[in-house]
């Protein structure tokens, strides 16, 4: 079968290897779907702070369950999204809950061995979290995004009416905007350097967008709307954050997403902080309940992220795939890697760039 393997940075290679063997516990699955994330970019380049090579990349997943161990509630045809964290279950944030903020937390794919982009592979059970039936072909891989999304949208807390800007319109961006949405923000707003990102934004049914910056932007959105209650901010640098501080109404939350970089530091101004009390919330992953919750979003209908896919390759066509992603940022929001067979199996994996 075959494995996308990264050696080394800049070295990738679609390797036939052998069938996988499931341990004690363990599911064996074959893949739907994985997508590709700015993580697995710089685990290519090399810029990942937790990557270890050699790698095999992919942690956005959905896959179908082919064996299953003794007693497992799962069956053999099953569709899974993968939950790809792993952490210690011990510590005070595990404990609670928190299994995001364990100090030891690994993410398949990325820091953990193993990975998603294989025709077939295996993960304990608790990792495989039961999708309704039809609704791998329907979305694929893109739960994954709509999870992340679920988890920002609760930490910054969503009072019924509010208003939002989104800065960086790429799929966490939208997946988190749709999030939003649904669960009662009235109005959000976005804002990318690029302006490819209208047509997403678009497609997923939002129409204020722009490509001002620093005072252009906050010009733009006080002409629209005054100011924000939340600025969920995808970027997270200093000038991003200055503009989010000037936005934000009276008691708002500026929700920083972008996965911290070593020493990554970030300046605020206290005087808006001060002054309207601010609320600053950071979001690192997701908990096994925001997989939930987004599989109920996108069930019930009232989350559709389809219009994030903005390309579909074959696994063995992964270093085009990734290349796209290098070079054509711009063009790209979230590229799907799939099984040969499955290319044309659904409208979601029709081949090709739209
Ligand atoms: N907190 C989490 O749990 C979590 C999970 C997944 C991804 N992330 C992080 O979120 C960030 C966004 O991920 P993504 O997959 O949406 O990436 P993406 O590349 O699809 O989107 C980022 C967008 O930001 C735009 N952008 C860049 N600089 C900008 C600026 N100064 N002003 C406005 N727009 C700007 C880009 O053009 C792009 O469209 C990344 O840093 C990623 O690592 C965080
Ligand atoms: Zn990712
Ligand atoms: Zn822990």
């Amino acid at each position: 079968m075959l494995e996308v393997q990264i050696a080394a940075p800049g070295r990738l290679e679609v390797a036939e290897v052998a069938e996988p063997d499931p341990g004690p516990g363990e599911v064996l699955l074959q893949l739907h779907s994985v997508g590709i994330c700015g993580g697995d970019v710089s685990l290519f380049k090399g810029t990942n702070a937790i990557a270890r090579y050699p790698a095999v990349p992919g942690h956005e997943c959905v896959a179908e369950v082919l064996a299953v161990p003794e007693g497992s509630a799962l069956r053999p045809g099953d569709h899974v999204v993968v939950y790809p964290t792993f952490s210690c279950g011990v510590c005070r944030a595990c404990q609670a809950g928190h299994s995001n903020r364990c100090s030891q937390m690994r993410v398949f794919g990325l820091s953990a061995p193993g990975g998603c982009c294989a025709e077939r592979f295996t993960l304990p059970e608790a990792h495989c979290l039961p999708l309704p039936s039809g609704m791998a072909d329907f979305v694929g891989a893109l739960v994954e995004p709509v999870a992340v999304g679920c988890h920002v949208v609760d930490r910054g807390g969503v009072v019924d009416g509010d208003t939002a800007l989104v800065i960086g319109s790429g799929s966490i961006g939208m997946a988190t905007a749709m999030v939003a949405r649904a669960r009662g923000v009235a109005r959000v707003l976005f804002a990318d350097v690029h302006d490819a990102r209208q047509r997403v934004v678009e497609e997923c049914g939002f129409s204020d967008f722009t490509t001002a910056q620093g005072e252009d932007l906050v010009s733009w959105v006080r002409e629209l709307v005054g100011g924000v209650d939340l600025v969920y901010d995808t970027v997270t640098v200093d000038a991003t954050a200055a503009t989010a501080s000037e936005l934000l109404n009276g008691g708002g939350r500026y929700v920083a997403i972008a996965a911290a970089k070593p020493d990554h530091r970030l300046t605020l101004s206290y005087e808006h902080f001060y002054g309207k009390e601010l609320a600053v919330v950071a979001c690192r992953n997701y908990r096994r309940d925001d997989f939930t919750a987004a599989i109920g979003m996108i069930a019930e209908g009232s989350v559709d992220p389809r219009p994030l896919r903005t390309a579909v390759h074959a696994l063995s066509n992964s270093s085009t795939a990734l290349d796209e992603l290098v070079h054509r940022a711009r063009d790209n929001v979230k590229v799907l890697l799939t099984r040969a067979d499955l290319l044309d199996s659904s409208p979601l994996l029709t081949g090709g760039t739209r």
